[in-house]
Parts: structure tokens; sequence; C-alpha cells
């Protein structure tokens, strides 16, 4: 095994390998052999020579004349390079008007009126409030699917309607548009993190962009090439634009299938373009508490979080639309770190420190390691109800059944920017829930009342590679007090203890 290992790692061992291949030769073979070489690398310069001197020529003549004409043209047709903004998505938003009423109040928590461009997709005409129509986007009726055929006897005919909105966005001709993004009623999208994921891509080329399930079941009776449309997806322009030409046919070529998501992927299959993943859409096929995936979420920008109705609310003791307006604070302040996890220990007291910024702090007695925080507990159920720890995609880790190693988790009460000079953000965090009685002989996190976080904002986290932010427990004298630092590691700074 060791040997094996050996061979592969040490790339000498090769060279020394064919270096005793050619030592066996007798001496008179070698300069024979030595001599056809040169005579050969001989013949094949001067060739080499004579038609590179060809094509030298055939440059130099190019360099003359064709560079001004391209010049020309690159002045007169390329605008200057604009980064993806906000302004160059339009949002297709599936809804129905039975669900109106309080599916609204979540598209009210993100939607900017004044900065972004998007449609309602509704299928009959819902009753609207005035005050409404400046905090929402403008509503429309879909067109007409009653003739094409439906077959799948679980399903619902709306998916045909929900699936078509991406040409129906596309042709009502709006200017400017480089993406359109994809969402449900019940989807949450954080703005600036969705502009930030899509400055990576060429709006030009064909881009298909969302993520797959939480259900590693659901993913196998759709398809792990498909973006759930409840976790939102993303389509360039130019595949939008293949994609309308094409829609109607594709959608009859598939009436049994169940959605929305899995007409277009079929339709993507269709044109040849795969999904591109991106880990910060969430579909949350899930029941229960989200807690284990928003606190260990993976080193990605959190894009959106969907079936709101679905799981519980992500703070405790307050409404959905209470808990994801507590966003709002952080997000405004620093959006690409919203969810970030980092990990640290508080040496003196043996104490690991997991924080997701902007959501919740957690202490656990004693010492974790990295690769165990990093994974999700699974603090909620899978899409069948049911504790599995099979159904994931990913890796979970067990909520631990010893009441002393249950963590004392603090959730994000308050943000401010603590210091305008080096707009450094302090957020606070606290314990809305006890802990059981714990009888091990340490030091006990009970007295801690407070978490403050203190962190630079980076608008450049998500132009590097992921990397997972560090944290550091400070020394302080403030009785009830936990404060930690957050930010870009330190040259060799590792999660050690
Ligand atoms: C977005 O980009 C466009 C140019 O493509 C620019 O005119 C506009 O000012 C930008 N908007 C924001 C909010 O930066
Ligand atoms: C919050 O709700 C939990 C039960 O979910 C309850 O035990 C706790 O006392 C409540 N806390 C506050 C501050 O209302
Ligand atoms: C603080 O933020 C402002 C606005 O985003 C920026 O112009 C300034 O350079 C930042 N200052 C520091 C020290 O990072």
């Amino acid at each position: 095994m060791s040997t094996m290992k050996n061979n592969f790692k040490d790339p000498d061992h090769h060279l020394h390998h064919h270096h005793h291949l050619y030592s066996s030769w007798s001496f008179s073979k070698l300069m024979a052999f030595f001599f056809l070489l040169i005579s050969i690398s001989y013949l094949f310069y001067s060739l080499r020579f004579v038609s590179h001197s060809y094509d030298c020529d055939h440059n130099h003549h190019e360099a003359l004349h064709i560079p001004i004409a391209r010049e020309q043209i690159s002045q007169q047709e390329s605008p200057p390079f604009e980064e993806t903004n906000v302004s160059h998505i339009v949002f297709g938003i599936g809804a129905s008007a039975k669900l109106w009423k309080q599916r609204k109040e979540y598209i009210k928590l993100w939607w900017r009126p004044r900065e972004m461009r998007g449609v309602v997709w509704l299928e009959q005409k819902v009753k609207t409030d005035p005050s409404d129509e400046r905090s929402l986007p403008p509503l429309r009726i879909s067109k007409d699917t009653s003739k094409f055929k439906y077959r799948n006897p679980k399903g619902h005919r709306s998916a045909i309607r929900i699936s078509r909105i991406v040409s129906e966005t596309l042709r009502l001709g709006m200017k400017g548009v480089r993406w359109f993004v994809m969402g449900d009623d019940d989807t949450f999208f954080v703005a600036e993190n969705l502009v930030k994921v899509l400055q990576k891509y060429d709006h030009n080329q064909f881009y298909y962009i969302g993520s797959s399930s939480e259900s590693h079941l659901q993913n196998i009776y759709f398809s792990y090439n498909m973006a759930y449309g409840g976790g939102g997806f993303a389509i360039s322009y130019p595949l939008a634009v293949a994609l309308e030409k094409m829609q109607d046919r594709c959608i009859q070529r598939y009436p049994g299938l169940y959605g929305s998501d899995d007409r277009i992927q079929a339709c993507m299959a269709e044109l040849g373009v795969p999904l591109t993943k991106e880990k910060g859409f969430h579909q949350f096929d899930v029941y229960g508490n989200l807690f284990g995936l928003l606190a260990a979420h993976p080193v990605a920008p959190l894009v959106s979080l969907h079936h709101l109705d679905v799981v519980e609310p992500i703070f405790p003791n307050v409404s959905r639309v209470e808990a994801l307006k507590r966003l709002n604070g952080p997000m405004k302040v620093d959006p690409a770190g919203l969810m970030q996890q980092s990990i640290c220990y508080d040496k003196e007291r043996s104490w690991t420190v997991s924080v997701s910024w902007g959501y919740a702090v957690q202490i656990f007695r004693g010492i974790f390691s990295a690769r165990e925080m990093e994974m999700p507990a699974r603090t909620f159920l899978n899409w069948y109800k049911r504790a599995d720890y099979t159904a994931y995609p990913f890796n979970t880790r067990p909520v631990s059944r010893n009441v002393c190693q249950k963590p004392f988790v603090y959730y994000f009460s308050n943000a401010l920017l603590h210091d305008k000079a080096s707009n450094e953000t302090a957020t606070q965090y606290t314990r809305l829930q006890q802990n059981p009685p714990c009888k091990w002989k340490m030091e006990d996190p009970t007295q801690i009342k407070l978490v403050e976080v203190y962190k630079k904002p980076d608008p450049l986290l998500w132009d590097k590679a992921p990397r997972r932010n560090c944290c550091r427990v400070r020394r302080t004298k403030k009785k009830g007090s936990l404060v930690i630092d957050v930010g870009e590691c330190r040259e060799n700074e590792v999660v050690e203890l």
C-alpha cells in the first residue's frame, strides 16, 4: 500500500525509471542515435524556419492593415464594460390568486420598487390594495394555457402557466435585460448576493443557474440537473430568447411531467444547456426547524430562502414575516457576510463557538472540530417528515442527545454600524431559550446573556476564492457577555485549539 502511494507521489521515481532504461544501451548505439537525432533536428528546424518566416510575413501583413479597422469596430460597437447590477435583472414571480393575500407579504420583504424590475404572474385578477402598488411588482395575468396537454396525475396544470413565465416576461420586451430570475411568491431573495453571483457569469452566453433540492429523493424523482423553481433560478438573456422560440413546442412533448421547473429543465436538456449550480439558492424541501442549515451555511453567498410557509419561522417566538424582517438589519450593513459561518474556541473555558453572522451564535461546552461544526445539525425533518440521515445529498450531523452537549443558542437581535471610520459593524445576539441542567464540572455558558460580534464588511468577499471567515474570542471584563471578532483569516490562522 505504502509503496504504491510512493510511486504515485514521487515524480522523480518515474524519471529514474526511464533513465535506467537508457543507460542499458551500449555506448556505440547511443552515439549513433545521438548523430541521427542531431541531423533530424537540423532538418526539422530548417523546414520550420521556412514556414515560420512565411507565417511571420503573413502576420506582418495583417499587422499593417487589420488592427486599425478592429479598433474602429470596437469603439463603435461594444460599449464600455458595465458590471451587472440589479437593474439588469427582471424577476418573473409565479403566484396564485388563492394565496396572494398571504404570499404578497413575503414579496414585500425583499422587493425594492424603485430599483428592481419584474412582474408577478397570476392566473386571474386579485383584489388589490392601493398601498400595495407602491411596494410590490406590477401584476399580470398569464395567457391561457388550456390548449396544452397536462397528464400528471399528482400535479396541477398551473405548472404549464408557471413554466411559461420566462417566455411571457421576455415578450414584454424590456430593455437592457441581462438575466431573467424566476421565483415563487414564497421565495425570499437577497438581491445584493444574487447580483454578486450573476456578476461571475457572462450574460451574453447561455446560462441556467440555480440549485437542486435538499431532498435526495426529490432530486432522483425530478433531476439533479434541474434548478428547483422555488429556490429561484436565473436564465441569461440569450438563453431566454432561445427558450422562448421553442418552449411551447417543448412543453407539448412532456405532458407527463409534474411541475413547471421540470418542464424548464426538459427544454434546457433539448437546448443542451446544463444547470450551473450555485449553493446559495435554497429550495428548502425540508420540514421543521431550518436552524441547522442556516447555522452552517455553505461557503457561498446566501441568495434565496423558500418554503417559508412550510418551515418554522427562522427566529423563535415571532411570525414568519417578522422573522424574515429581522434579517434586514444585517443585510443592510453587510449582505455578503449574511449567514456566513465562522468557528473558534474560547480556550480558557474550553468552549466551541460557531457564528452564523447576522443570524445566530452557538456556544458548545467542549471542543468540536471544524469538520464537525461545518456540518448542518439535523434540526429539521426530511421532505417526508421523517428524521432520516440518508435523506440529503450533503453531510449532516445528529443533534446531540447529551444535555451537556446541547448548544447555547443566541439569536440575532440588533445590528449597528459601530465605527464609521473603519465601517466596522457590531451585531448582538441574545438567548431566547433555556438550556437543560448539566452536571459537567466546567464553566457554564448559562451566565452569558449576550454575544457581541464585531466585523468589518467585506464587499469583495465573493470575488475571492471561497474561504470561511475566522473568528476570535476577545478577552473582556464585561460580565455576562461574550465578545467575538469575525473577519478574514490572518496569515497562518486555522481553526485549532
Ligand atoms: C447599473 O448599470 C447601468 C449600466 O449598465 C448604469 O447605467 C446604472 O447606473 C447602474 N445602476 C446602479 C444602481 O449601479
Ligand atoms: C419562546 O417560545 C418558547 C417555545 O417555543 C418558550 O419556551 C419561550 O419561553 C419563549 N420565549 C420568549 C422570550 O417568549
Ligand atoms: C467605508 O464604506 C464606504 C462606503 O461603502 C467606503 O467608501 C469607504 O471606503 C469604507 N471605508 C473603509 C475604511 O473601508
